[in-house]
């Protein structure tokens, strides 16, 4: 994105890349999707993709590909062990993320799974800013409590503080001071957090965080998953980062960790994962476990195909007017939903625009899943898929009852460089009408409840008929338009 004034003083942001390759919409009529979300139990997950329209449900592996990306995909060494295509995402991660080993994982959770598996001693904590579902999940199957020691201002839904992110350092000190350095497995960053509305962690917390952990010998550890938003962030919130090249912003970060990993379904563009290890024992306990859950130590699990465009991906990362379109796109989005008063997260984070179904299905309990009502009832009235990010995506407790989530949102997704303008317009003028007929929208019950990560397959059914309401009233409003 320019910096590209308007005569006629409009604020849009210009993207700074043509469509080459496009793919055809299916908006169906309104009384079918709700048909499809019937079918699908009102979770977005279960919805077949032909029957949505803009797709918000993640950035993961759905990113917009580069014409350079493409090119490289043609260009791959298919080998099973040591492929040249292998060698040049191994330089390319070492150049970037500046740590002298790195090990491919299918994913980004793979990375968690032995992490977790190296990491986590039976009974400790593991403090972090906040956690992702498939983190703590990992954390948790391997006997260890994730701490979430967000600051307060983290969990403000509405607020100015350009780095929510941030990690609460009196309370990491406070823990080890009570609970003693070897309570703690390793202390996790992720940079940006996913679950409180993409938002950043700024360099000079990360270097509080990294001073604690060196000082007590404790492992630290980033999710760099969604780093390329927080980079931006970092450069244009964050004063000493200002001057500074998005690599070498990307550097400092990197050199207060011990080991750092990522999906590369998000960062990078592609499709895949890895850790890279600062630590040569490190990286012998962790490597052991690749050919073990992933595959050999030149691809793991990845095809040769995904990492040839990882790597170019890796250095468009580093390219502030390919990582700034995101940031820029759903700032607009968040801003325009904010004037129509439609309750949001604020600052605008990465990731998506993050929707406070709390504040807008405020008739609506927790314990009726409002966030998961929410999701259901955006798909209804636009065809666009967003996600549920609230009580749903957590996980019962050991006695049955509902750990209530911090926040309850819907998470629209901004894929990077895939939709256009007229169609963000397009979802907030839906999000808009739903805004002034939420009192329409009723609570949810589980129908199906699996017992961990239940917000993927778990099936849900509306307390009332207010999906027909919103049908009907849709029909009323909008005649015989999509
Ligand atoms: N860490 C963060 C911060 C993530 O956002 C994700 C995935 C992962 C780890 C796991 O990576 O999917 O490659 O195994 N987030 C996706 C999302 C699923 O939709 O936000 P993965």
């Amino acid at each position: 994105m320019s910096n590209v004034k308007f005569y006629g003083g409009e604020t849009y942001p210009v993207e700074m890349h043509k469509v080459r390759i496009i793919q055809k919409l299916n908006l169906l009529p309104i009384e079918e999707r709700l048909a499809a979300a019937e079918a699908a139990g009102h979770n977005t997950f279960l919805l077949q993709n032909v029957d949505v329209f803009l797709d918000m449900l993640t950035d993961s592996g759905v990113n917009a590909m580069s014409q350079e990306q493409q090119a490289a995909m043609f260009r791959a060494d298919d080998a099973y062990a040591g492929s040249a295509t292998f060698t040049r995402l191994n330089e390319k991660v070492i150049e970037v993320f500046g740590m002298p080993y790195f090990l491919p994982t299918h994913q980004g959770r793979a990375a968690e799974h032995i992490l977790s598996s190296v990491l986590v001693r039976p009974d400790t904590y593991v403090p972090m800013n906040y956690h992702f579902t498939t983190s703590k999940a990992h954390v948790v199957a391997n006997g260890g409590t994730v701490l979430e020691f967000i600051r307060p201002e983290g969990l403000e839904v509405t607020s100015e503080h350009p780095f929510k992110g941030d990690m609460d350092t009196d309370a990491l000190e406070a823990l080890i001071a009570d609970k003693g350095a070897d309570a703690v497995s390793f202390v996790r960053v992720e940079a940006g957090t996913n679950l409180i509305g993409g938002q950043p962690v700024s360099l000079a917390n990360m270097e509080q965080v990294s001073a604690i952990c060196k000082s007590h010998g404790i492992p630290l550890v980033m999710d760099a998953s969604l780093i390329a938003d927080n980079l931006y962030f970092a450069k244009v919130r964050e004063e000493r980062c200002r001057d500074m090249e998005i690599a070498e912003i990307m550097r400092a970060m990197c050199d207060l960790f011990d080991i750092v990993y990522f999906s590369a379904r998000k960062v990078g563009f592609g499709r895949g994962g890895g850790i890279c290890v600062r630590d040569d024992a490190m990286f012998h306990k962790l490597r052991v476990l690749v050919p073990l859950f992933e595959g050999f130590l030149t691809y793991g699990g990845m095809s040769v195909r995904e990492m040839e465009a990882i790597t170019v991906g890796l250095d468009e990362t580093l390219d502030f007017d390919m990582i700034n379109q995101g940031p820029i796109f759903i700032d607009y989005m968040v801003r325009e939903l904010e004037r129509r008063g439609v309750p949001v997260i604020t600052p605008p984070g990465g990731l998506g625009a993050h929707i406070d179904a709390r504040r807008f299905l405020d008739h609506v309990p927790q314990l009726e899943y409002p966030a998961a009502a929410l999701a259901s009832a955006v798909y209804v009235a636009s065809g666009v898929r967003g996600m549920e990010r609230g009580t749903m995506s957590e996980q019962r407790n050991a006695d049955g009852s509902e750990p209530l989530a911090h926040m309850e949102l819907v998470r629209l997704a901004l894929p990077r460089r895939v939709f256009t303008l007229s169609q963000i317009n397009y979802a907030i003028d839906r999000i808009d009408w739903l805004y002034q007929n939420r009192r329409l929208i009723g609570g949810m019950a589980f129908v199906e409840e699996p017992e961990i990560l239940r917000f993927f397959f778990g099936r849900l059914a509306p307390l009332t008929d207010w999906p027909n309401q919103l049908v009907a009233k849709f029909r009323e409003d909008f005649g015989d338009s999509l």
